[in-house]
């Protein structure tokens, strides 16, 4: 059974159906370039080390090169009887190399190649991710700029709270995607510690050089113990939290853009290139793509929920068990990098209803509290100004007005203590102009926000 590299001790052939069940090179082909990466440092550094000849490291870099180029044009045959992208291609080296490809798995495991590669790919895919990000956020503080003045309603409890400035509730979402990068980006400094060198679980019998293939594969470090390098999937599960915790605040963004779209809101219209019609209904214009976002949130959550799943019981150090984990990250940056661009290339084009925005804030009493704030000014402790506000909201509903529609009589009625002009000064611009202090809604400080991000944001 000797045409597996693993087949010396066996007698019969694997079963057929657990040939294809036990493969993971549907999934693991796509990090042939680390796994290149990774063989061409070990073998360097073997050579260095004097445990390989210069003749045979000549071969096995010719031949890699070779298999890379094979890859990148389609013709590799990656087969499943070869289990992953590791046996592929150390099989294919031999194929073409002889004896040289056979030495190169010297003081090497696949338990630390994959774990080695696994991290090699995921920290060029956690810095796409970060770039999709920051893309974003340009686009938000662009958008943000525009809308520093426009007035919407705030909501708490999906209810009309009080105004706030539509740049305002953008850079909200600048500030989430912001701690958003900082997670990615402090998962994949905790992750860059090299763990080839660890072999199978307990490292080697050969004078290895860890640093060097470290540095060469461009880690801050060897890992530093060879159980845990083999065994760790902590970094897995980190970026999956971070993959997750972005796609909760694109679900969130989701949301509200499909509630604004709606009949009942207008606030916003979608570009009809991000949204689709349906088969049934010819007026129907539906907002697929932040519903979809909102969907993929739950597979990304998935992920998450199902890396740590899998190693929670699981002895040191591998277990076949692991070969599970890319599965669920690669699903969950896939369909994260695809939300985040949807995202960065619909926004620009979103139509903002800004007169309808207007009209909802300034409905709903949404000033209320900025009159409990005038009465406390004149001297009203709080609690009795918010109830006087209160009984001139009553008073309004029952009359159909708003407050500031209020006369002089109608004040001193509900209270001596509310004068006219408090009420007349009432408008929803007074209102977001008013809260004019850091983190504050006011049109003044979105344009400093703004220009704050757009230096952050310059490199
Ligand atoms: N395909 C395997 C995985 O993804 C590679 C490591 C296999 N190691 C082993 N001892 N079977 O986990």
């Amino acid at each position: 059974m000797s045409e597996k590299p693993w087949g010396g001790r066996f007698e019969s052939p694997t079963n057929e159906f657990v040939e294809a069940f036990n493969a993971s090179i549907d999934v693991d082909a796509r990090m042939y370039a680390e796994d290149i990466n990774g063989s061409k440092a070990h073998a360097k550094m073997l050579t260095a080390q004097g445990i390989l000849s210069q003749e045979d490291c000549n071969a096995i870099m010719r031949g890699l090169d070779e298999i890379l180029g094979e890859i990148e044009s389609g013709e590799f045959e990656f087969t499943i009887a070869l289990e992953d992208v590791h046996m592929n291609i150390e099989a294919r080296l031999t194929e073409k190399i002889g004896d040289a490809g056979k030495r190169l798995h010297t003081a090497r495991s696949r338990n630390d190649q994959v774990a080695t590669d696994t991290r090699l790919y995921l920290r060029h895919r956690s810095s796409r991710i970060i770039g999709h990000l920051r893309h974003l956020q340009r686009v938000l503080v662009e958008l943000a700029e525009t809308h520093a003045d426009t007035i919407m309603p705030g909501f708490t409890h999906l209810q009309t709270a009080q105004p706030v400035t539509f740049g305002h509730h953008l850079l909200a979402y600048v500030e989430m995607f912001n701690r958003d990068i900082g997670r990615f980006k402090d998962a994949a400094d905790r992750m860059n510690q090299c763990p080839l060198g660890s072999a199978a679980l307990a490292g080697t019998t050969f004078p290895i050089d860890r640093h060097m293939t470290a540095a060469t594969l461009g880690f801050d470090a060897p890992t530093a113990n060879s159980l845990d390098a083999v065994s760790d999937r902590d970094f897995i599960m980190e970026l999956l939290a971070a993959a997750s915790i972005t796609a909760v605040h694109l679900s969130r963004f989701s949301e509200e853009l499909i509630l604004w779209m709606s009949a009942q809101f207008r606030f916003v219209d979608l570009p009809d290139a991000f949204c689709t019609g349906s088969s049934i209904m010819p007026q129907k214009k539906n907002p697929d793509m932040p519903e979809l976002v909102r969907g993929k949130t739950g597979r990304i959550i998935g992920g998450l929920v199902a890396i740590l799943t899998t190693v929670k019981s699981l002895p040191l150090a591998y277990n076949k068990d692991m070969q599970e984990d890319k599965t669920a990250i690669f699903d969950a940056f896939d369909n994260l990098e695809g939300s985040l661009r949807v995202f960065g290339d619909m926004l620009p084009g979103m139509k903002v209803n800004k007169s309808v925005m207007h009209e909802a804030a300034a409905s709903g009493f949404a000033t209320a509290t900025d009159l409990a704030d005038a009465l406390v000014r004149a001297g009203v402790p709080f609690r009795n100004a918010h109830e006087i506000v209160g009984k001139s909201v009553a008073h309004c509903i029952k009359e159909g007005i708003e407050l500031h529609e209020m006369d002089a009589a109608t004040c001193v009625n509900i209270d001596e203590r509310l004068s006219v002009d408090m009420v007349r000064t009432l408008s929803v611009e007074n209102c977001v102009a008013a809260r004019d202090h850091i983190g504050g809604t006011a049109p003044n400080q979105v344009r400093l926000q703004v220009a704050a991000w757009k230096e952050e944001l310059k490199s």
